[in-house]
């Protein structure tokens, strides 16, 4: 099998990448691709959160500058900075999760909101480091329920605590690039940033508690039946590999053309990816070959939006990107991930689903 997994041109080769939140799921994924294309990559993030998240059996502290601390700590992040002088930095360390939100929202507010202005400011004082992709999420506009998908010019705004901390991170992030990022300076500053917004991404590794992936798998191997909270809600379901390539591409053109790319930009799926949860939980269980699917709602739960869609024009226009699954193979290849134990190394496994999701299109 071809495992060469660059369709950027080279440009990642020697390139210093710093990841923020490498040990996450999405930071452990974008690792293994940028690797793969050569670059030398530093993470920044907490300890994994289990023996079995795609960071540790993928082994990847063993195979770049893995670096334990807290995006909250300024000085911290500076001096990583400082030491390592990347060339490119991409911001994923958060809380990402709504119903924890609401159990530890200052926690939410202090990491999503400070740690990425505490990125921020740590590549103001980079003089290296050319470009900044700093990741929010869909979930940062103001949630109408509508039934069009989000532009990138909509307000921002969030109901629960992680929504609206990631709709403040988006507010601070556009601040920061008009006072201190400003494109008509560039001559003076030499830096680009930019906001990416993917939607609801599963894939291989993700053990998160109330995702819709995980709580599948965690309840098909405990024999129990899966729970589904939210049968009806409509998401915009996307394979990890999707924003990842989407992210991927934009630092690349923004290198490109500094001046004209520092916005913000969705990341999401194709109107015919859009899917219910009790839809993808449903494709789980075809394609692990067993599970039962239970509803579990009450209309006294936590609030959730129940519809939320994104319109990726602009990347497809302007990038030139385009998504490359539709929802049932993102599930397959997720579900892959999560049944098939032929592969003794994981790498090895994120690797091959790599290849397959760059021969898609
Ligand atoms: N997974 C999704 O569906 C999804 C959708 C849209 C946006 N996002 C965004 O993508 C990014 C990555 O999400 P994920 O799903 O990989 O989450 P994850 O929970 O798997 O990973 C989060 C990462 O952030 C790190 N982190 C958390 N708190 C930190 C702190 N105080 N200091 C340093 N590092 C810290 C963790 O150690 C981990 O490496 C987040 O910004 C999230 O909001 C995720």
């Amino acid at each position: 099998m071809n495992t060469n997994v660059d369709i950027f041109e080279g440009f990642y080769k020697d390139k210093t990448v710093l990841v923020t939140g490498h040990t996450g799921f999405k930071g452990s994924w974008l690792c293994i691709w940028l690797l793969e294309m050569g670059a030398k990559v530093i993470g920044l993030g907490l300890d994994p959160y289990t023996e079995r998240d795609n960071f540790v059996v993928c082994g990847l502290s063993s195979k770049m500058v893995d670096i334990r601390g807290d995006i909250r700590d300024a000085a911290l992040v500076k001096s990583v900075l400082l030491k390592y002088q990347p060339d490119v930095v991409f911001h994923l360390a958060a809380q990402p999760l709504v119903r924890l939100s609401y159990d530890i929202p200052v926690e939410t507010y202090e990491v999503n909101v400070m740690g990425t202005i505490h990125v921020l400011e740590a590549i103001r004082a980079c003089e290296k480091t050319k470009i900044g992709v700093m990741i929010t999420t869909d979930k940062c506009y103001e949630n109408k329920e509508q039934i069009w998908g989000y532009r990138e010019n909509e307000p921002m705004g969030g109901h629960d605590p992680y929504s609206s901390s990631k709709g403040a991170a988006e507010i601070a992030i556009a601040s920061w690039r008009r006072s201190f990022f400003n494109p008509k300076d560039y001559e003076k500053h030499g830096k680009s940033i930019a906001s990416a917004r993917a939607g609801n991404v599963i894939g291989g590794g993700d053990w998160a508690k109330d995702r819709i992936i995980p709580d599948c798998i965690r309840a098909i191997e405990a024999g129990i039946p899966i729970e589904i909270r939210s049968p009806k809600a409509i998401r915009p379901w996307q394979h990890v590999l999707e924003p990842l390539s989407g992210y991927l591409l934009l630092a690349k053109r923004m290198w490109e053309e500094p001046t004209k790319y520092c916005e913000g930009w969705n990341f999401g799926p194709n109107a015919d990816s859009i899917a219910t949860v009790w839809e993808v939980a449903s494709e789980v269980v075809k394609c692990y070959g067993k599970g039962e699917l239970v509803d579990t709602s009450n209309p006294n739960d936590l609030h959730e939006a129940k519809l939320l869609m994104l319109d990726v024009s602009k990347a497809r226009w302007e990038l030139g990107w385009e998504p490359r699954l539709l929802v049932k193979g993102a599930v397959a290849l997720t579900t892959d991930w999560y049944c098939d134990n032929v592969y003794d190394h994981y790498y090895k496994k994120c690797l091959n689903q790599l290849v397959l999701f760059i021969s898609e299109i």
